[in-house]
């Protein structure tokens, strides 16, 4: 369970950690597992930027009664629907009646459909502000991160963003919330996966969103995502880190992916990979029947090739290398040399898609 932190006067994480989810989306491993960041912004007014998964309304709601009275929130603000951040909502309204709901105006026609509540709802425009008596609010659209209502919002005199999904990560809080006090290393790591997992089809309007954000040249000191660590040490790297991921600036790096079924294909993955590494060149190596493909994803972001080792399986691809290849064009990550291997010894079999 995580408690309230301050990140800076009237401003406090709220958020939850969930080490129960073992899927992500019921898709994605989640080996350190997750945190749903929610803030609480202290004005005149009482604002809750973004909520938590259901399971966690509960506790959601404990954090905040440790800071104020839940029943004190004004506003909420959903910067996104995904159910992660907002399916505490209807648990928020119960404890907080008079609670006005804020979002974009596609945010505000979902929760409409998503949870048929009679809360009074406020759809802001892009650049708008909300003034909360001591703080200001600004609503910075920001379409497709990771759905299409989704905006970010700025905390002017604080001078910190809330982009919710953007810039966040796999990987639970366990009560160190900034990047100055995680294992940095750890969350880079699984902020990749996850950018890999989730947020590499929509690349294109993260760039649009950075462009965006530096072309209205607000300063930014804190960044502070829905998902892992709030950056306040060095928040300029997360953004760094996505805007090259994003542009599939390409590594050094083979990814070899092979089925096996009588390790034969395996012996050619082996040759490979030696003689791949003896040209300097670093290989990533997995064998998918036994590997985590949220790993090979990660692996495979910004890798400028990727080698096939794929068995005849009643005369077609073997099916977990199909799935794979799947993956890469629902995740657009396919611009990539693409090479492919197998024994061929039921004949000549080739692997295509
Ligand atoms: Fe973390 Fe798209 O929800």
């Amino acid at each position: 369970m995580g408690k309230p932190v301050e990140i800076k006067p009237g401003v406090y994480w709220v958020g939850v950690n969930d080490y129960e989810t073992k899927l992500f989306e019921s898709l994605w491993s989640l080996p350190h597992g997750v945190s749903y960041n929610s803030y609480l912004i202290l004005g005149e007014k009482k604002v809750l930027v973004d909520t938590v998964k259901a399971e966690y309304a509960d506790e959601l709601i404990e954090n905040i009664n440790s800071v104020i009275d839940v029943k004190e929130l004004d506003y909420v603000i959903v910067n996104h629907l995904e159910p992660d951040h907002s399916g505490s909502l209807p648990e928020i309204v119960k404890n907080a009646p008079n609670v006005k709901i804020m979002g974009t105006s596609r945010a505000i026609d979902m929760v409409k459909s998503f949870f048929h509540l009679d809360q009074e709802t406020i759809s802001v425009r892009d650049g708008s502000t909300l003034d909360i008596g001591g703080k200001t609010l600004r609503f910075i659209e920001a379409p497709w991160l990771h759905w299409p209502e989704t905006m970010f919002t700025y905390l002017v005199e604080d001078k910190i963003l809330f982009p919710c999904d953007a810039f966040g990560s796999f990987g639970a809080l366990s009560n160190k919330i900034f990047d100055d006090e995680v294992d940095l290393e750890l969350f880079f790591s699984e902020s990749k996966r996850y950018f890999a997992t989730i947020v590499s089809k929509y690349s294109k309007f993260v760039l649009r969103a950075i462009e965006k954000v530096k072309n209205l040249g607000i300063d930014i000191e804190i960044i502070a995502p829905s998902h892992g660590p709030v950056y306040r040490k060095n928040p300029i790297k997360i953004v760094e880190l996505f805007e090259r991921w994003s542009r599939n600036a390409p590594e050094k790096r083979v990814v070899i992916v092979y089925g096996s079924m009588y390790g034969n294909t395996k012996k050619i993955a082996e040759v490979l990979e030696e003689n791949i590494n003896s040209e300097g060149i670093d290989t990533a190596v997995y064998n998918i029947s036994y590997s985590d493909i949220s790993f090979i994803l990660s692996d495979l972001l910004n890798a400028p090739a990727v080698i096939f080792g794929c068995p005849t399986y009643d005369g077609n691809i073997f099916p977990p290398i199909r799935h794979l290849v799947n993956l890469l064009e629902i995740k657009r990550l396919q611009r990539k040399i693409i090479g492919l291997f197998g024994t061929y010894a039921w004949g000549e079999m080739h692997c295509h898609n």
